[in-house]
Formats: structure tokens, C-alpha cells, sequence
């Protein structure tokens, strides 16, 4: 097993890989109509309860193993349990994001098609049904998912430092910026104070097991976990770096931009007085109407801003999410270069992500256990792949590794968090799987 050469160089580097990873459609456009389907501001305090209580023990369970190692997921599971059955759980988590990535990159698509469109300064007070003709027809959303799959094998190409770190320094900050400003616009719109007040002032009558599932899934899902993307991710962290700095600020940016987004998108929904449950559709449906109706270059501008930030933090997300198996290949099959992994995986998974693509038009009456190609990748994946992966990191790392190993590496050979050590190591040993199994027997009975 070659251990990884390319390291991040230094800490913001790695907050801001993780970071970039983390923070994606999942903030941008999932959290937004989840918060306007489950109920406001109850929603939000549930979701940041399972981030600390659940997310970010699995997150340190996978930096733990995969920075002990130095291996991606499978290399990982030889190295710490060789000849074990653990090695099942690498493979899980190398099949995982790429079912992931061939749905995501039809989102993906969907926000360039929209980029391109606020580029060219088309969205006028009139887009009624815009999003809807666009997704159910046939070529287009094919051709942007090619090119959302295209640019994502592009950086991967260029490599750790070169493509990852270089592309995710750049664009995190200018992201953070955009948003911010986003968010200051939106607040600011005549109306908006009804979007403000639905995110800041909890409605607990709303709350069923089903929406604190539904809360545990995103953060799954928010913070890249389960499927080895932290892990391959901590395999490039160097030895000096406290893991628990660059997981808490990993998840900090992550909650930063959801509860920014959610300032972006409800203020404006409000304030167009459209009702914020109407699902998948509700930032590329409702923005580009709110948008429209500035009738002006403003608004015009605005769009643009908006969608190159949705754009830009989908593709930090989807080349985290090929990584994981390009490193896989180009470690386990030794001759394959970086390249030709690369250009495989995408093969892969924009076939699949065809289909996916095709759910909303064409095949939208193909359905397997009742659900659309799109569907049934994402359910299969949020509700079971993820959590199940989560599960079984965290039991690999309380329960298989040695403690002194997991203490090892999260207090760097005890030079820090030596208090909270135990807190982190009992969340990773008994409450994070825990929760875990809930949300599964959740899913499997509600
Ligand atoms: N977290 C990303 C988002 O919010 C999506 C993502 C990237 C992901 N890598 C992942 C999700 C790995 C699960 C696992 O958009």
C-alpha cells in the first residue's frame, strides 16, 4: 500500500478543502427548502443539535482514521484491521459518493444552466414554469450535466494541490463574500421581514420523529460524511494539525453558509409572498421570479451573483466526492494513473447520471420500488449508504481501533485537547451510533 505523498499545506488549507466539500448544494439549495418543508426555525435548532451531537463525531472519527492511515477508505480499512471484514466497509464508501455524484451533477447541471442564463440577463418577471419545462426536457439538462461532470474531472486532473487546494482557496472566500452580500440584500427587501422572523422564531408543534430524521439526514449530507470523503480528505492532513480545530471549523463554515442561505432565499420568498414548502424547486423556481421582477440590470446582477455561487460551491462539493474514488484506484490498481481514474470515474458516473437526469422528462414514469432514477439514488444514498457508512466509522474507530491510537491522533501524542478528549471519544464511542440507528429505524418504520 503506497502511503499518500501530496499533503494540504497547512491549516486554512485543510479548513478550507473540508470546507469546500462541506459546503454545497446541501447548504445552498437543499437546507433552504427543507427548512420551508419542515417548519422554520424548530427545524433549524434540531439541525444544529445533530450537527454537534452526531455529525461532528463521525467527522472526527473519519479524520481519526483516515490521518492514522494516510490511506484512502479501503487502504485505510487493510492498514488499521488487515484481513478483516472492515475491508467491505472501504468498498462501501468508494461506491457510495460516486452514486452520489451522478445525481449531484445533474443539480449541478441545473446551476449552470442557470448561471448561463443570468449571464445573459434572461430572467424577466415572466419565468412561471421555467424551471419545469427545463428540467422535464430531453438534451438540455443532459448537455449541462456534461459540462458540470467535465469541469469537476478537469480540477481533479490538476491534482490535490494544484486542482483541490487551489481551486477551494480561491473560490471559498469570494463565496463567503458573495453570500454575505446576498444575505444583506435579501433582508433588506421591502417584505422581508416575515422570511426573517419564520427563521428566527421557533414553531415546536411542527416537530415530528419524521423532521428530526429528515435534520440528521442533512447534516449527513451537509458535512460530506459516510462515505469516506473526510477520510480520503484527512489522509492528505499533516501530522501537525489538531484535527478537532479543523473539524469544529469545518462544521462552523458549513452552519455559517446554510444559516446564510436560508437569509438569502426565505427574505426573498417572503417578501415575493410565495409559500417556502414548495420543495426541490424553490431556489431555481422562486429566485429567478423574484429576481425578474426587479425588472432591472439590479436585479439582473443579483441573479448572476447568485447563481455563480451556487455554482461554484456545487463544484467544491463534486470534486470531493470524485476524489474519494480516483484515490481509491490510483492506490489499490497500481499502474493506473491519476488521469486515466479520473476519466473513468466521470465516465461512469455521467452515464448514470443520465438517467437521472432523464427522471424529470422522458423516463419519469420508470420507477423502481416506486421511486424515479434521481430519487432512488438520492433516498439510497441519504437514508441508508450515508448513515450506514457514518455507523460503521464511528464503531470502527470506538470500538475497533485502540483507544490510545483514536487519543493519539486527536490530541496529537497528547499536546492538545486533552480536556476535551473524553467528550469527543464518548460522542465517537456511544452517542453517535446511537442517533445513528434512530434514524435508521425512522426511515425504515415512519
Ligand atoms: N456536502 C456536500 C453538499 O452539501 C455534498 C457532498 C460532497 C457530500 N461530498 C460528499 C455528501 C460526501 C455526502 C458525502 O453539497
Amino acid at each position: 500500500m503506497k502511503p499518500i505523498k501530496e499533503k494540504f499545506g497547512g491549516r486554512l488549507a485543510v479548513i478550507w478543502a473540508m470546507a469546500g466539500s462541506a459546503i454545497g448544494l446541501g447548504n445552498i439549495w437543499r437546507f433552504p427548502y427543507l427548512v420551508g418543508q419542515n417548519g422554520g426555525a424548530a427545524f433549524i435548532l434540531i439541525y444544529m443539535a445533530a450537527v454537534v451531537v452526531l455529525a461532528l463525531p463521525i467527522f472526527l472519527a473519519e479524520s481519526v482514521i483516515g490521518r492514522r492511515s494516510g490511506c484512502d477508505t479501503f487502504g485505510a480499512m487493510n492498514k488499521l484491521a488487515p484481513g478483516s471484514k472492515w475491508k467491505w466497509l472501504g468498498l462501501l464508501t468508494v461506491i457510495t459518493p460516486m452514486i452520489l455524484l451522478s445525481y449531484y451533477s445533474v443539480v449541478g447541471g441545473w446551476s449552470v444552466e442557470y448561471f448561463f442564463k443570468a449571464c445573459c440577463f434572461s430572467f424577466d418577471g415572466n419565468t412561471q414554469g421555467l424551471f419545469a419545462r427545463f428540467i422535464s426536457s430531453t438534451w438540455a439538462p443532459i448537455i449541462t450535466h456534461t459540462l458540470f461532470i467535465a469541469a469537476t474531472a478537469a480540477i481533479i486532473l490538476l491534482g490535490v494541490k494544484k486542482g483541490i487546494e487551489l481551486f477551494t482557496k480561491i473560490t471559498m472566500p469570494l463565496l463567503l463574500v458573495l453570500i454575505l452580500f446576498l444575505a444583506v440584500y435579501s433582508v433588506l427587501l421591502p417584505g422581508a421581514g416575515k422570511g426573517v422572523e419564520y427563521l428566527v422564531k421557533p414553531d415546536f408543534s411542527k416537530v415530528t420523529a419524521d423532521v428530526v430524521a429528515t435534520a440528521m439526514g442533512q447534516a449527513f449530507f451537509s458535512l460530506s460524511l459516510g462515505v469516506g470523503t473526510i477520510l480520503t480528505y484527512a489522509s492528505y492532513v499533516s501530522k501537525k494539525e489538531n484535527l478537532m480545530i479543523s473539524a469544529g471549523g469545518t462544521a462552523f463554515f458549513d452552519l455559517l453558509f446554510a444559516l446564510l442561505a436560508g437569509m438569502v432565499v426565505m427574505p426573498a420568498v417572503f417578501a415575493a409572498g410565495i409559500r417556502p414548502g414548495e420543495g426541490p424547486g424553490l431556489v431555481f423556481d422562486t429566485l429567478p421570479y423574484i429576481f425578474g421582477q426587479m425588472h432591472s440590470v439590479a436585479g439582473g446582477i443579483v441573479a448572476l451573483l447568485f447563481f455563480l455561487a451556487i455554482l461554484v460551491a456545487a463544484l467544491t462539493s463534486s470534486i470531493s466526492l470524485l476524489e474519494v474514488g480516483v484515490a481509491f484506484l490510483v492506490q489499490r490498481r497500481h499502474g493506473l494513473t491519476r488521469q486515466k481514474a479520473t476519466i473513468l470515474l466521470a465516465i461512469l458516473t455521467w452515464l448514470a447520471g443520465i438517467l437521472c437526469s432523464l427522471s424529470f422528462g422522458p423516463l419519469a414514469h420508470v420507477t423502481i420500488l416506486g421511486k424515479t432514477f434521481f430519487d432512488l439514488f438520492d433516498s439510497l444514498c441519504s437514508n441508508w449508504l450515508m448513515p450506514l457508512g457514518g455507523l460503521l466509522f464511528t464503531l470502527f474507530a470506538g470500538w475497533k481501533m485502540s483507544k490510545a491510537d483514536v487519543r493519539d491522533e486527536l490530541t496529537n501524542g497528547g499536546s492538545c485537547n486533552r480536556t476535551i478528549f473524553g467528550v469527543a471519544y464518548f460522542l465517537i464511542r456511544y452517542v453517535a451510533p446511537v442517533g445513528i440507528v434512530v434514524v435508521f429505524l425512522t426511515n425504515l418504520f415512519l
